[in-house]
């Protein structure tokens, strides 16, 4: 008789390294016993045994298999627990889960990426993955609005990011400044300019808060995006992330197994999306 695997079974990771990016957002990087193969944009539940688990998106380069990184902010009781989580401790993690990001539609185009504040987390792997194969893509532009300059996170990093390919744009604002910020002050929409892209061979790409989300998606509207070229992550409530518990229902769609990344087009008629 065939074993049933069990859906819900985790493997063990253990935690090689914890960076502090900001008061409340930190970067672990694990091991898992098994290595996991992922797509950037696809997500992973992470355990803690005996108390919970919760979906995140890896940070990490995809061509990296045997760590994976996941950038966490923390917000609720799991968060705040894997936060004390510290080098050598054990999780559990099981997937990936989604579609990941459709990388042979962006092909040949400007990657307009527009981030905001630990949205940057699963955009951190996409750009590893464009990075990867820099001469696919026309351009590849990032812009990521932070609360404060204290909130940004994978600061060093995205200095590097832009010695990556002569077609490499970064640009960061903040919404608020302070002494030591000599960027722009405003809300990310402020920096989403229509001569900074040729939306005519782009995609978009929107990863950030809700309210952030919808207002990005508007000025993208208002620059000159069509609906199909504007990719959003729906990062819905989700409990089992395998199509099972309805939990992450939009509209006809569930997140975990028909998205999480989303096309406009796809959902801009659906109920709520933007809560
Ligand atoms: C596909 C996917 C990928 C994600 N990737 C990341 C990531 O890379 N990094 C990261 O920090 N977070 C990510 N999240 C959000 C993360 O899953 C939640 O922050 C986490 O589940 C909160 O769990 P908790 O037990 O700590 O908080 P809870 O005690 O469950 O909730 C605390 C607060 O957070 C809110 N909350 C819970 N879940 C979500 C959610 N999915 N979206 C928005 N608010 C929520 C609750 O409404 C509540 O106000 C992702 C979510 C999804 C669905
Ligand atoms: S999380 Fe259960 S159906 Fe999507």
């Amino acid at each position: 008789m065939n074993e049933m695997k069990n859906p819900y079974a985790y493997t063990e990771a253990e935690i090689l390294n914890v960076v502090d990016e900001t008061a409340n957002i930190k970067t672990f990087t694990i091991r898992p016993k098994e290595a996991i193969v992922f797509r950037a944009g696809q997500f992973m539940d992470l355990t803690l045994p005996g108390i919970g688990e919760a979906p995140f998106t890896p940070s990490s380069n995809h061509n990296v298999k045997a760590t994976l990184d996941f950038t966490i902010m923390s917000a609720g009781r799991v968060t705040k627990l894997l936060h004390q989580a510290k080098k050598g401790d054990t999780v559990g993690v099981r997937g990936p889960y989604g579609l990941g990001y459709p990388l042979d539609k962006f092909r040949s185009k400007e990657v307009f990426i527009v981030g905001g504040g630990v949205g940057l987390a699963p955009l951190r792997a996409l750009l590893y993955a464009l990075f990867n194969e820099a001469d696919q893509y026309k351009k590849i532009i990032l812009k990521y609005g932070a609360r404060t300059p204290k909130d940004i996170v994978y600061k060093v990093e995205i200095d590097s990011w832009r010695a990556k390919a002569k077609h490499v744009e970064t640009e960061i604002t903040t919404d608020i400044g302070d002494e030591s910020w000599n960027g722009n002050v405003g809300l990310v929409t402020t920096i989403l300019k229509k001569e900074s892209v040729d939306v005519n061979n782009a995609v978009a790409i929107v990863c950030g808060p809700p309210i952030m989300m919808k207002f990005v998606t508007f000025k993208l509207l208002d620059i000159g995006f069509k609906d199909s070229d504007i990719h959003l992550s729906m990062e819905k409530n989700m409990s089992c992330g395998i199509g099972k518990c309805g939990h992450c229902r939009i509209g006809p769609y569930y997140a975990c197994k028909d998205g999480p990344v989303f096309t406009y087009d796809k959902i801009k008629d659906l109920p709520n999306i933007w809560d």
